[in-house]
Order: C-alpha cells, then structure tokens, then sequence
C-alpha cells in the first residue's frame, strides 16, 4: 500500500526551510520606527530614580529626560509618550497642578520639542498622577468621579500641553465625550494640528500596579471599574472605539495589549484609524521578572509579544522596551 504521506501535495514547511524563503513570506514587521516610549518626569535636576517594580525604568529629571530621548533617537524610536511625578504635597482634590501653567508636564514637553523638534511628543491626558485620591477625574462627595466637570479639567490640561509644543494629547481618563470636548477647545484656540490618541479600549487592570508604584497614582479608595472597561466584555471596547472616531480621535489605543489582541484585531477591522498597542507596565514586569530569573529569554519574548501585537492589528506600541527592542532589532 502506498505510504499516503507520499502523495501529500500540501508541504507548508517547504515556505519554512530557510531564513531566506522566511523572510520572503513573512507576513508582519517590527520596526523602531513603529515604537513609542513612555517616560516618566519628576521635578529637580540630575535625578534618576528607579523604580522598583519596573526594572530598567526610572523618573527622570528633564536633564536626564533629553539624554534618553537622545538616545532614543540614535537607536530609531521617534516618539515617547510623557507622564508627570507629582509630590503629595503638591496633590489635590482637584487636580489643581495639572492645569497650573508652566508645570512640570509642560516644562518637559518644551525641554524635548525644543532639543528635538523632529521627535513626535505625547502627553498623557488624566488627572489621576495629580489627584490626592488617585482617580482620573474629579470626585463628588458620594465618591462617584463626575464626568462632565472632568472634562472641562482635561481640556485645560490638553490646551496646555498643546501650548507648550506636544504634538499629540493622549487622553486615558476614560470620561464619556472627552475626545470631543479637546478636540472643540483645541481648535477653537488654534491648535487644529494638535492630534488626538484616545485612549479608547482601556480596561481595568491589575496589569497597571507597577505604573501606579511609578507615579505614587494608586487609588485611595475604590477602583476604576465605573469608568475603565470591563475585561470581560469587546462589542463595549467597539463601541468606545467608534464612539472616539465619531468624536475625531486620530489615533486609538487598546491596553493592556498582551491580555487584548483579540480587541486589536477586531478594532482593526471596524476603524480606518491608526491603531495603537499599550504594553503596560505589569508586562514589563512580568517579561523582566521571568528574564532576571532566567526563566524566559528575556529579549526574545519581548520582541515576540511586540511582533504579535503588530501581526494582531496594532500600526504602532508603547512599550517600556522601546530602546531595549529598537537595539536588538538595529
Ligand atoms: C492613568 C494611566 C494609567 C496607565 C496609563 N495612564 C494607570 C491607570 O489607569 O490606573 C497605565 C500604564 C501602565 O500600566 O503602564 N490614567
């Protein structure tokens, strides 16, 4: 009797045998250029502070800030997205530093724009890094966090960082009409080039811990889930998807990006936008814990999770292995 494999006409593996027919039929890239990284500014000078849940992350003063973007640039990563470190002493109810003109936020997106005017500058939108109580937007005296007057804190916020240079706001506050509401103030004072990347499919996460250790930003009392997705649910993460292009986001978001492919995918196929993956900072930790331990190949997986985000869907990735990816992949 003929041995069936013999007639297999079907070979998949001969598109496999070497690198080079790989490289032809490969399907997805990384590149740095897809790449943005997130960084983290504090007040004060020559300031480098670890932070301990984060290996290889540190606040950052702006000296120090411009020395890494620097070295962002020679290994071909061109954005970064920028979060402010707010001292207790300086947080409030209401947010107040976030709006304060000429705040470190503002200083910081200055500093870079003008050392590197060729770098595309983010600034995260959200109230949460200079809030006392740790939520993303005000709160009323039942504890709810009120949308609408938030909004009106997260559009001063936007014209600020619009004024001192960025070039795109990044709103992650999940409030409903957000992306409206900037876009309107924004235009309305002549910052029409200013872009908008919506934090659209943010969900709640216990992936966010080591970011909040970063920033001092963990809630004081409750959580996020009355305003932050709901892990278990995707046709909602569409319709915050659709709602923020109708609203005129140019770009939208989906985080934690390793737990939510599958929204990638599915945002991909309903939006003509660009498409952004947030690998957030419990995935670093978690690709450098197993790495330090020599459990996993630390720069394999982290390469590996960024190109499937890619083949998922995503056009561009926040990573905190943004350096770290653009030299392995140089
Ligand atoms: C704040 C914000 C968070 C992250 C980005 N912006 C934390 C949160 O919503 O609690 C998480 C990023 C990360 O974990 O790397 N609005």
């Amino acid at each position: 009797m003929a041995n069936p494999l013999l007639t297999l006409t079907r070979r998949p593996r001969r598109n496999r045998q070497s690198h080079a027919i790989r490289s032809l039929v490969q399907e997805t890239h990384l590149f740095p250029s897809c790449l943005v990284a997130p960084l983290f500014v504090q007040e004060g000078e020559k300031l480098k502070t670890a932070v301990t849940s984060m290996p290889e992350v540190f606040r950052l003063s702006i000296d120090h800030l411009l020395k890494e973007v620097e070295e962002l640039v020679q290994v071909g990563v061109s954005a970064i997205n920028l979060f402010s470190y707010t001292p207790e002493h300086k947080k409030d109810a209401t947010a107040t530093e976030a709006t304060r003109p000429g705040n470190l936020l503002q200083q910081a997106i200055s500093a870079v724009k003008k050392n590197f005017p060729a770098v595309c500058v983010m600034a995260d939108i959200a109230l949460d890094p200079f809030t006392d109580h740790g939520h993303d937007g005000l709160v009323d005296e039942d504890g709810y966090i009120v949308n609408d007057s938030t909004l009106e804190v997260l559009c001063e916020m936007s014209l600020r960082a619009a004024e001192a240079g960025c070039d795109i706001v990044s709103p992650s506050d999940m409030m409903d009409g957000r992306v409206a509401a900037i876009r309107q103030v924004l235009d309305s004072q002549g910052f029409t080039q200013v872009g908008i990347m919506s934090y659209a499919a943010k969900y709640v996460s216990s992936f966010y811990g080591p970011f909040r250790d970063a920033l001092d930003s963990a809630p004081k009392f409750g959580d996020k889930k009355s305003y932050q997705l709901n892990p278990a649910n995707s046709r909602e993460a569409l319709l915050e998807c659709q709602l923020d292009e109708q609203e005129g986001a140019d770009m939208l978001l989906v985080k934690p990006a390793i737990s939510n492919l599958d929204i990638i995918a599915k945002a991909r196929e309903i939006s003509c936008l660009p498409i952004g993956a947030y690998q957030v900072s419990g995935e670093w930790a978690m690709i450098k814990a197993a790495g330090e331990r020599g459990w996993i190949k630390e720069d394999q997986v982290l390469l590996e999770t960024l190109l499937c985000m890619r083949r998922a869907g995503a056009d561009f990735i926040l990573t905190y292995g943004a350096k770290k990816a653009a030299k392995l992949l140089g």
